[in-house]
């Protein structure tokens, strides 16, 4: 995925480009560039690969006259073509005077890069964008029809020839007050200022100027001037679209004096799960956000899936055994991206939980398309107000958790467990598994949760201290039983993504039917351990684990709950963590887990914020 801001108003473009694209660089930072329209009626450009530091080190040395009120920026994820400044956008028409940002990915570019180059267009770039701005040029000039001097019109008319996913947006040297954009299958929101508007991938590029904000719709174009913006469809004619008021200030997307955004949002868990369950219950019943699911529709599911990637795929894992042993229903996870290719066995009696920080992973956005074209019903648990998966989702279950923008999830993945666990509830209570009594004591135990986050919170210098003394290791294995299991699953995941070190997590069980033969004398191994006296049977099997590992000259790092007396003397190090009822420990669980791998990475000299190769949300399949 890549960042997109635009820009028209009264202020001087290039500083508000540049500190958008630096709240959204977690989108995308192979590459970054800027173009600004003049009112001397020329548009300029800059862009250099690498972060944006580079960038702005180019503008600074490059002597590039970006001075004008109307621009555009854009932050790369690499997709075609490497990081290079070539590559990086914005991308010019022939004339160099169109100039074109997108984010996705243009699946019939090649077919239109012949028939350019048929044309006699020489292309500059490896990119599908640069095909596009050669295209809006074409039509721009009236070379493809009768588009001729309006760039809204060609705009829709290039747009009706992609396929694919984008958010595209154009300026022209001509439009010194206008830029047109349009969306299919990638975020696009507007920001609507007073005598300014703004286009964004993200409502953080523009928040800090104003909270008022308009999604657009799939398949929709724009264009902004200083006094407003106009929707309309691909095909013409005026269009819907959403417009809604951010909840969350400038604040939220800055440091606030915290080193990185990671550091901020795991010390932000607390706020985050109390906010996730704030208004989640009225006091008898689970209330969800959007429900255009009935009761009675609920009632009658038989199956459930919960669909995800990465970490909001661990977050589902955990649900799994909080809602089949809630409500006796089957609950499959799956892999987003494997799901709708092996052919699912789904009716309309199928729960399909699409669980999504984003709400725009074009793995889990598809597997919904899916599951909708299958007659399933589908319950979003999303973090981002109005994305394309709760859009498309017949409920939706929003988590609080502000906006994320360290690449690692921390805050919005402890959401999604306190989410799924009241999607859970919620089922229960259709299908009367439970009482509303019941209900109301397993929230009342969610809402003991916050507190014992902060409290383990407290007790990490001493993990701290660990993943500097062990940042030095070719690997770390990670173990777990029953819901300690998707616990180390994530813990590897975090480690893998932030320190790029071998990291493996298993169910405990399984080590000795194959990874045991990876334990070498002073190998870490972390050991995620249930409550002795919740779960005392599967605690002695893991008790068993341990000692098989440091018989073999493993160092055990073992998470247990406090006052674990049995366990102790075979921790090499022992975190403790404050008592949860069982189907609520991977909550606390989680934290030493995430402080370990950033303490890791920080060690290793790594940026925990932006780990290399990856981007914050995948739109692209
Ligand atoms: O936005 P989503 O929750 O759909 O994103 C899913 C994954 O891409 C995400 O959780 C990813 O695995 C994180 N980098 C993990 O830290």
């Amino acid at each position: 995925m890549c960042g997109i801001i635009g820009y028209v108003g009264p202020r001087d473009a290039l500083g508000l480009l540049v500190e958008g694209l630096r709240r959204m660089e977690y989108r995308g930072y192979d590459s970054a560039g800027v173009s600004v329209v003049s009112r001397d009626g020329a548009l300029r450009v800059a862009k250099k690969a690498g972060r944006l530091a580079n960038l702005e080190q180019e503008i600074k040395v490059g002597n590039h006259h970006l001075v004008g009120t109307t621009g555009i920026g854009h932050t790369r994820w690499a997709t075609h073509g490497g990081p290079t400044d070539r590559n990086a956008h914005p991308h010019l028409d022939a004339t160099g005077t169109l100039a074109v940002i997108h984010n996705g990915i243009i699946e019939n570019f090649a077919e239109l890069r012949a028939e350019l180059e048929h044309a006699g267009i020489e292309l500059v770039s490896e990119t599908d964008t640069e095909v596009v701005s050669h295209l809006l040029g074409r039509a721009y000039r009236g070379e493809t029809g009768e588009t001729a001097g309006d760039l809204e019109a060609s705009m829709a008319a290039v747009a009706r020839r992609l396929e694919g996913a984008f958010t595209l947006v154009a300026a022209h040297a001509s439009e010194p007050d206008l830029l047109v954009a349009a969306r299919r299958n990638s975020p696009l929101v507007i920001g609507v200022g007073d005598g300014e508007m703004f286009l964004a991938s993200d409502v953080s590029a523009f928040i800090e100027f104003t909270r008022e904000a308009v999604e657009l719709g799939q398949d929709q174009l724009v264009v902004i001037t200083p006094d407003g913006y106009r929707v309309s469809g691909f095909s013409g004619g005026e269009a819907d679209a959403r417009p809604f008021t951010v909840t969350w200030n400038l604040a939220a997307a800055e440091k606030g004096g915290h080193l990185t955004f990671m550091d901020k949002e795991i010390a932000e868990q607390p706020t985050a799960l109390a906010d996730t369950l704030r208004g989640h219950f009225d006091g008898t019943r689970v209330v969800l956000d959007e429900q255009r699911l009935g009761e009675d529709e609920l009632r009658t599911i038989d199956k459930v899936f919960v669909v995800a990637c990465g970490s909001a795929y661990h977050s589902g894992l955990v649900a799994k055994y909080a809602i089949e042993h809630w409500t006796r229903l089957p609950v499959e996870v799956e892999l987003a991206s494997e799901f709708r290719y092996r052919d699912p066995v789904l009716d309309r009696d199928t729960l399909v939980v699409a669980v999504s920080q984003s709400g725009e992973t074009a793995d889990t956005l598809e597997a919904v398309r899916h599951a909708r074209r299958q007659r399933a019903r589908v319950l979003a648990v999303c973090n981002t107000n109005g994305s394309q998966i709760p859009r498309e989702s017949d409920a939706v279950l929003y988590t609080h958790a502000g906006p994320e923008i360290g690449v690692a999830s921390t805050k919005a993945f402890l959401a999604q467990i306190a989410a799924n666990l009241l999607v859970g509830l919620a089922l229960a209570q259709a299908r009367g598994t439970k009482f509303s009594d019941e209900v109301a004591r397993e929230f009342e135990a969610l809402e003991r949760v916050p507190a014992a986050v902060a409290e383990t919170l407290t007790r990490m210098d001493a993990v701290r201290a660990l993943g500097q003394e062990i940042a030095d290791s070719k690997a770390v294995l990670f173990l777990g039983r029953h819901v300690g299991y998707p616990v180390a699953l994530e813990g590897a995941l975090k480690l893998k993504e932030l320190a790029y070190m071998h990291a493996e997590g298993f169910a405990a069980g399984e080590l000795k039917h194959g990874p045991i033969a990876l334990i070498e004398k002073g190998l870490p191994v972390v050991v995620v351990t249930p409550s002795p006296s919740a779960q005392p049977l599967l605690h002695s099997k893991i008790l068993s684990n341990i000692r098989e590992i440091q018989a073999r000259g493993a160092r055990t790092i073992v998470i247990g709950e406090e006052g674990d007396k049995t366990i102790a003397p075979f921790a090499d190090f022992f975190v403790e963590l404050p008592a949860l009822p069982s189907l609520l420990q991977p909550l606390v669980a989680t934290v030493p887990l995430q402080v370990l791998a950033a303490e890791i990475a920080r060690t290793r000299g790594y940026d925990i914020d932006k780990p290399r190769n990856l981007a914050k949300s995948v739109t692209v399949e």
